[in-house]
């Protein structure tokens, strides 16, 4: 599935260390997996968990989920390594943390250029340091780059900020550079993972600024972000009803429609078009 189409409403991290929620991710119903050797996995796990999440994504069974490969950086001892172990297996994307520049994205995006498997793996920016999100735009141009995810815990550390609304223009940063080159976005974890009426409003928020989904860190967080991310009942009748109007209009040689009092022009369509192929995507996946 052409990545753009799919739905990345949830993104679920999945420490490569954990043999039980590796398993347990084949069944759960999250549309992308963050399989992570990075920060969920400690040095000295660091050898087993590779060994591990390269036999794991060998013997496959994640469905129609995107999956992801969260290396560890090429300035640590296991970078490397980890593109290596990975790299055998074909995989669909591989996640680079801490992204300062362009530069950190062609380096990769050379070394996968040189091994067949990796022919079309695409690569992810993990969006968590200040020079990082300066550099946004030419990230977000860099070679094979699909998507960013919003390293919020790592990015709160550096900017040594207390709230999320102090990250509002990093995050819209990397909105912009995203939209401004076709990536997708997905916004940072929410960490209290039992705090269901917290994780939902931040979930909220960041579906109004234009994020496609949430990074998640439990399986409990999956549900509140599905709904959250996906064209309620009410958008889909409302998206229906705009279609249908503007094409009556445009039948009666207008070029404008109004329905519940607003204008609906050629712009509204295309929105209500992006909201019902979304709606299809999300179908599509829950069928599969
Ligand atoms: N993905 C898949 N399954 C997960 C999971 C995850 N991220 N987190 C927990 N589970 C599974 C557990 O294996 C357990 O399965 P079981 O019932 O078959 O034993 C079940 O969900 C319930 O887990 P629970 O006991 O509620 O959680 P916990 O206390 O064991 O773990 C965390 C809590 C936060 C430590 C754990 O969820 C985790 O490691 N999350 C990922 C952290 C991460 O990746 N961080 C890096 C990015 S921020
Ligand atoms: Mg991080």
């Amino acid at each position: 599935m052409d990545h753009r189409a799919r739905p990345y409403r949830s993104v679920l991290y999945i420490p490569g260390s954990k043999p039980r929620a590796l398993d347990k991710a084949r069944t759960l119903p999250t549309d992308a997996i963050i399989f992570d050797l990075e920060d969920a996995v400690s040095a000295d796990e660091k050898a087993a968990a590779r060994a591990l999440l390269a036999e794991t994504l060998d013997a496959g069974g994640y469905g129609a989920k995107a999956q992801l490969v969260r290396i560890n950086g090429f300035g640590t001892d296991w970078g490397a390594d980890d593109l290596d172990a990975i790299a055998a297996i074909g995989p669909e994307a591989i996640l680079l943390p801490k992204v300062g520049d362009a530069a950190d994205i062609e380096a990769l995006a050379m070394r996968l250029d040189a091994r067949p498997e990796t022919a079309d793996t695409t690569i992810w920016a993990m969006m968590e340091t200040p020079l990082g999100i300066l550099n946004a735009a030419r990230i977000a141009a860099a070679p094979r780059m699909a998507g960013f995810v919003m390293g919020t815990n790592d990015l709160a550390k550096d900017l040594i900020c207390r709230t999320r609304a102090a990250m509002s223009t990093s995050l819209q940063m990397c909105l912009l550079a995203a939209r401004a080159h076709g990536l997708v976005c997905v916004d940072g974890v929410y960490n209290a993972f039992r705090d269901e009426a917290g994780l939902a409003a931040e979930c909220a928020e960041g579906r109004d600024l234009g994020f496609d989904g949430k990074t998640l860190i439990h399986p409990a967080q999956i549900d509140i972000a599905n709904q959250a991310f996906a064209p309620s009942p009410d958008e889909i009748e409302l998206a229906r009803r705009q279609i249908a109007a503007y094409e009556e209009a445009l039948r009666e040689g207008q070029g404008v429609a109004v329905v519940d009092g607003r204008i609906v022009e050629n712009l509204h369509v295309d929105t209500a078009r992006a909201t019902l192929a979304k709606a299809e995507a999300i179908a599509s996946v829950e069928a599969a």
